[in-house]
């Protein structure tokens, strides 16, 4: 395989947002709801994901979907009933809401019949993505749109050809929850050459704490190695086997360590401290409930 040389320079311009899982964590929630719609104030979190891809400008989104989950692609629709409801009462504030999410961005769907693991969920997009690099977001994670991480992921990859990554640093009791990388410095700051990749390692076996946060921008070619890729932890076909079998072809990998603030809402815990924060930053709810967040918080003291 000839992966050294960089793809054509262009910046990628789809992404994929893997989002089959049965989502056992929130369960009973997650029965008759998708956990990428579990809401995170007022917006599901699968749109702050969407919002995350618009603003680095891909606006071409495919979504891994299962059985049970297609209420995903509606929350994307346009709802004309609702917004000439809206219109009527003149509530043009949350007609403007309403009318965004249809127009964040082109949603397109695939399926992922078995849950095979997420390098087999990368791998149904393969016909979607065609030959050019493409990003793929983890549909439970985000960032915030201040300090944004994708579109210094789509520059750095647009100049290697490779894999970028984004890192996160863990501490080492938490390595066996994520991929974990050996690393080399590169000399510019937070950017960082790849030499291993293992998943899910104990702290015993992993090389660093620099944790694969659910952001990667990949070359076309990882789909050939999916196809080769045979299942790894947990008994599952792993991306970051893949991605560990292009960096050993050749492919550079790099990874961006990111120092913004990250919400995870793949666990019921970072889930409600998402909703608080985000909660406590809106400019139409944030000063009432700081406030009466304060309070709270004083009361549970002593
Ligand atoms: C997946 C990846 C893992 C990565 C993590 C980020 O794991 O397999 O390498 O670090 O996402 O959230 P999962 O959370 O699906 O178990």
């Amino acid at each position: 395989m000839t992966t050294n040389a960089p793809s054509g320079n262009r910046r990628a311009v789809k992404a994929v947002i893997p989002a089959a899982g049965l989502a056992t964590r929130f369960l009973p929630a997650t029965k008759a709801v998708p956990k990428e719609l579990l809401p995170v104030v007022d917006r599901p979190v699968l749109q702050y994901i969407v919002e995350e891809a618009a603003a680095a400008g891909i606006t071409d989104v495919l979504l891994v979907t299962g059985r049970g989950k297609t209420s995903m692609v509606d929350h994307f629709d346009r709802r004309p009933d609702v917004e000439a409801r809206l219109a009527e009462k003149g509530d043009t504030e949350r007609l403007a809401e309403v009318r965004r999410t249809s127009e964040l961005a082109d949603i397109y769907t695939c399926r992922q019949g078995e849950p095979l693991g997420l390098g087999h969920a990368v791998g149904t997009a393969a016909s979607h993505v065609g030959d050019n690099a493409f990003a793929v977001l983890l549909g439970d994670e985000f960032v915030d749109l201040e300090e944004p991480l994708l579109p210094a992921m789509l520059d750095l990859q647009a100049r290697t050809g490779g894999i970028v990554l984004a890192f996160v640093e863990v501490n080492p009791e938490e390595t066996s929850r994520y991929g974990i990388a050996s690393i080399k410095e590169t000399g510019t700051t937070d950017v960082v050459e790849v030499t291993g990749l293992v998943e899910k390692p104990t702290p015993e076996e992993a090389p660093s704490n620099l944790a694969v946060l659910g952001r990667y921008v990949l070359p076309a070619s990882i789909f050939e190695a999916i196809d080769n890729t045979k299942p790894g932890s947990g008994g599952e076909i792993q991306l970051t086997d893949a991605m560990a079998q292009l960096l050993a072809d050749g492919t550079p990998v790099h990874g961006i360590v990111y120092r913004g603030h990250r919400y995870d809402t793949g666990m019921p815990l970072g889930y409600l401290q998402a909703v608080v924060q985000l909660a406590v930053k809106r400019p139409d709810l944030g000063a009432e409930f700081s406030e009466w967040l304060k309070d709270f918080v004083g009361s549970l003291k002593g």
